[in-house]
């Protein structure tokens, strides 16, 4: 090869980092707080560094943590170019970013591009700039309807739940998709997309490596009278052509930032959160030309079943050659109830529920739950995922083999969807974004000196980073293995799907001849001569056999 060729090749390389990635996701207020006022903070994130590096993932991915009132987890941002003061500078961030460089991490922040809150300085403008202005061009007012405009301009409901559309003082209405504090910008105005531009030039600047991007299939809107009610809403395809949902031209503005992206070396790289009515659509936000990835939401709402699997995956990896993407795998967020309890519940064979949902709903009936099962069916579920080609996205506290924490009073909650209703109905989104227990004793487990700002249930002591630690049987040891023999698993991007003469077991071979096997049913499944080349299980195998409820990686034969 020549020197230039190396040069090209290594450079393709570095570029192609986030292609197989195993991505954690820090939600910064839940995660470490270093000056003990509650609330997890950048100095924190940096102080778990050492963590975070032995953990073995490839980047972090944190949610939000702009200046921000918190009506929704952060996802309501003051000013998109800082950091909230609660939880530290602008020069903390950089020392973060550094250290975790340092230790080969990368780092993905987060661009909430369909809203800003209603305490932003463009917001606060166009109250006060009133009808007609400028300002009120950058979000999206309209007068009422009925005697006075007393009324909505439609009965739209936000996701939340409650009408989509706020009054204010002088009778003109905004539109919010989300909550209320969350006005939706308007996307036809070229302000306001100059002004995106420049927040991905200022954190790329700052060594920021990608972004997600917060629902990014609802940017653009076509909003021209009439506008439909929400049963015709309701009714209309989301086919491109829909008034607020995965329009067509929202790739235009994705065009625009890859160029952005790709004004840096290595490009910066970015992934979408779409949720869009089938893997086709999803895949257009995944093009090169656009953001380079898409969220793959699938296993978020599958029972742990070996045929709802086996179709997810085949269609996703079917979806990202067609891209030229990677896929990505996700059993766990800041959105969703975690995977060990979904899988401890009983399964929905179908329903249309969001796993979890009922059960938080009802205020989280212990008697319901399976939690060793859960965890074991958890732990099954994503060894086989981290064995899987692609990249793999982690929610803080999965490591931990964490519990939904039902045991929060109403007073206690701060999720808006509990307030509301909506989408996320029942208890909301709280249970997942309790402050990780980092010590079995001390206040907070360790999370910081003074409390925290949900509350830890006793059982946290048990799962705490400490003990976990110690102990070779744990969900933080088996992640801890897991990340760091996947550096050696993740080579080619696809798989081979080997026979294995039993519906409830899938297996599959890797290019460079790693196999994955999971066994789905109760049943254990025999590995004859092969178990000799298992080098890490889900659970400990028996004689030559896995266990059901588990998986295990099969190195190559020599
Ligand atoms: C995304 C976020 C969620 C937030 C919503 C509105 O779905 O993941 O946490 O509430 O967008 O920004
Ligand atoms: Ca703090």
């Amino acid at each position: 090869m020549t020197d230039a060729l190396l040069v090209e090749s290594r450079t393709d390389e570095a570029a192609a980092w986030w292609r197989q990635a195993a991505v954690y996701q820090i939600y910064p207020r839940s995660f470490a707080d270093a000056n003990g006022d509650g609330i997890g903070d950048i100095p924190g994130i940096l102080s778990r560094v050492e963590y975070l590096a032995d953990l073995g993932i490839d980047a972090v991915w944190l949610s939000p943590f702009y200046p921000s009132a918190l009506a929704d987890g952060g996802y309501d941002v003051d000013d998109y170019r800082n950091v909230d003061p609660r939880l530290g500078t602008l020069e903390d961030f950089d020392a973060m970013t550094e250290a975790l460089h340092a230790r080969g991490i990368r780092v993905i922040v987060d661009i909430v591009p369909n809203h800003t809150s209603n305490r932003h300085e463009w917001f606060q403008e166009a109250l006060a700039a009133g009808r007609g202005s400028a300002a009120r061009d950058r979000y999206i007012f309209r007068e009422g309807t009925g005697p006075d405009g007393a009324e909505p301009p439609t009965d739209w409901v936000s996701v939340f739940g409650g009408s989509a559309w706020e009054r204010v003082e002088d009778g003109q209405w905004y539109f919010h998709n989300f909550a209320v504090e969350q006005p939706d910008l308007n996307w036809a105005n070229p302000e306001v997309r100059e002004d995106f531009l420049t927040t991905l030039r200022f954190w790329s600047d700052r060594g920021v490596d990608g972004f997600r991007i917060d629902v990014a299939h609802m940017l653009t809107k076509d909003l021209s009278e009439p506008l439909p009610s929400r049963a015709e809403l309701a009714l209309l395809p989301q086919d491109g052509s829909h008034p607020l949902i995965d329009r067509d031209d929202v790739h235009e503005i994705y065009a625009e930032w890859r160029r952005v992206f790709d004004e840096y070396e290595p490009p910066r790289t970015a992934v979408a959160e779409a949720w869009v009515s089938t893997p086709e659509r999803r895949a257009r936000y995944a093009s090169a030309e656009g953001l380079g990835q898409a969220f793959n939401f699938d296993l978020l709402v599958a029972d742990f079943d070996a045929a709802q699997f086996r179709r997810i995956i085949a269609d996703n990896l079917a979806q990202a050659t067609l891209s030229g993407s990677s896929t990505t795998w996700v059993l766990s967020n800041h959105d969703v109830t975690r995977h060990a309890t979904r899988y401890g519940l009983p399964p929905l064979d179908g329903r249309a529920v969001k796993q979890g949902t009922e059960w938080v709903a009802a205020g989280g009936p212990e008697e319901q739950l399976d939690r060793d099962g859960g965890r074991r069916r958890a732990h099954a579920a994503t060894l086989l995922l981290l064995g899987l080609p692609g990249s793999a996205y982690l929610y803080q506290g999965e490591e931990l083999g964490l519990h939904e924490v039902a045991e929060i009073t109403p007073e206690q909650r701060q999720d808006p969807a509990f307030f509301r209703g909506g989408e996320f109905d029942g208890l909301g989104r709280d249970g997942c974004r309790v402050p990780l227990p980092w010590t079995a004793d001390g206040p907070s487990f360790g999370f910081g000196a003074d409390g925290a700002h949900l509350p830890q249930p006793a059982w946290f002591a048990a799962h705490a980073v400490d003990a976990e630690a110690a102990d070779p049987a744990s969900s933080l040891s088996l992640y801890r293995e897991a990340l760091r023999l996947r550096h050696e698993l993740q080579t080619g991007e696809s798989l081979e799907w080997l026979e294995t003469g039993r519906v409830d077991v899938l297996r599959f071979a890797r290019p460079n001849g790693w196999q994955v096997v999971t066994a789905f049913g109760t049943e254990p499944f025999e590995l004859g001569s092969d178990a000799e080349r298992v080098v890490l299980s889900s659970l400990p195998l028996v004689g030559g056999t896995l266990p059901g409820e588990a998986t295990a990686w099969i190195a190559p034969g020599v």
